[in-house]
């Protein structure tokens, strides 16, 4: 009966030590230990043994089975541990997507724009200007020709800010105002673009945010006309998307120009994307900065970076651009 009792120990503990799941060992514990096992039965004719038979087997009975429940013990903290770390594995975060190495990262698309679209007017003999974003009355309206009644201040629905007298302070809803500090600052000849975020106070959709950005150009000098106007907004259109887009302008309304002018360009498809506002500068816009308007004449365009960028990407929703999902981002 000893050499039968080692023999099952042998085995026993071989199986034990090649189950590989809680739940196999679980089903191998009953096979082994329970009544019905190899063991189980040996302990029901131990009591038919000689005394000293009985109480030598017995103890080796009683080996055997602490050494199985041992081995069953020390299989069940292996399996269970292994199961924890795999649970620990699935349940990881993946944060692989947040760069800790130096390769990642790269400028927005946005600001790729407008830096590819400066090197454009740069190379058109133009110069590069800035203003705030939180403007006052004077640059964002008053001095662009909005009267202090006019109706063309709802044209454009404005983020007011808590300074000063009551909408006296804003959020610049244009990039307008820049054309206005550029003139008090310098004396013409002025070639200059101005690119910048701006707000409007009106409901986000996948063609309008509220916080986007234009790229103003101002030009003044003796003898502009509105041909050069036309032909520079020609010339930066093909120079930032390719010699098969065109533009056309619409006549439009806008307090600081006059005439007037909407412009779109055209993709090589055909369809049409408006795109921003144009004219040449009001006479009463440079007596404001100080320019002599019977001297001096010039134009200036506007338009939105965003969708202008967004249609050269193929981006169909321009919310995506001012979304923070590195999938999107990192597309550019
Ligand atoms: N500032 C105008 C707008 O945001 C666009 C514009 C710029 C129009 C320059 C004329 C001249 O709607």
């Amino acid at each position: 009966m000893i050499d039968e009792l080692r023999a099952i120990e042998a085995d026993a503990v071989a199986q034990i030590a090649g189950t590989e799941t809680l739940e196999a060992l679980g089903e191998l514990q009953r096979d082994l230990l329970g009544k019905t096992s190899a063991l189980g039965g040996l302990k029901k004719t131990l009591g038919s043994l000689e005394p000293d038979a009985r109480r030598e087997a017995g103890l080796v009975m009683n080996e055997v089975s602490e050494a199985l429940r041992g081995a069953f013990e020390t299989k069940k903290n292996e399996l269970e541990a292994l199961e924890r770390l795999a649970r620990a594995e699935a349940e990881r975060l993946d944060l692989t997507e947040v760069r800790t190495s130096l390769d990642g990262g790269h400028l927005h698309l946005v600001t790729q724009t407008i830096e590819e679209l400066e090197d454009v007017f740069v190379g058109l003999g133009f110069s590069v200007a800035e203003g705030p974003e939180v403007e006052d009355d004077w640059h964002n309206f008053t001095a662009l020709n909005f009267g202090q009644y006019h109706p063309a201040r709802d044209m454009q629905d404005t983020f007011f800010v808590g300074l000063g007298g009551p909408k006296e302070v804003v959020m610049r809803t244009h990039t307008s105002p820049v054309q206005i500090r550029v003139m008090e600052g310098q004396e013409p000849p002025i070639y200059s673009i101005m690119p910048g975020r701006v707000y409007r106070n009106e409901a986000t959709d996948s063609t309008h945010l509220a916080v986007f950005h234009q790229l103003e150009c101002l030009v003044i000098d003796r003898g502009i006309t509105f041909a050069h106007l036309a032909g520079t907004i020609d010339r930066f259109t093909k120079a930032y998307f390719g010699a098969g887009w065109t533009s056309r302008l619409r006549p439009s309304y806008f307090p600081f120009t006059e005439p007037s002018a909407e412009f779109d360009i055209q993709r090589p498809d055909g369809t049409w994307l408006e795109l921003g506002g144009c004219g040449m500068v009001h006479p009463n816009v440079l007596s404001n900065c100080g320019i002599d308007p019977e001297e001096f004449s010039g134009f200036a365009f506007g338009f939105g970076l965003d969708r202008l960028a967004a249609t050269r990407h193929g981006v169909s929703d321009l919310r995506e651009l001012a979304s923070t999902d590195i999938r999107f981002l990192e597309q550019f």
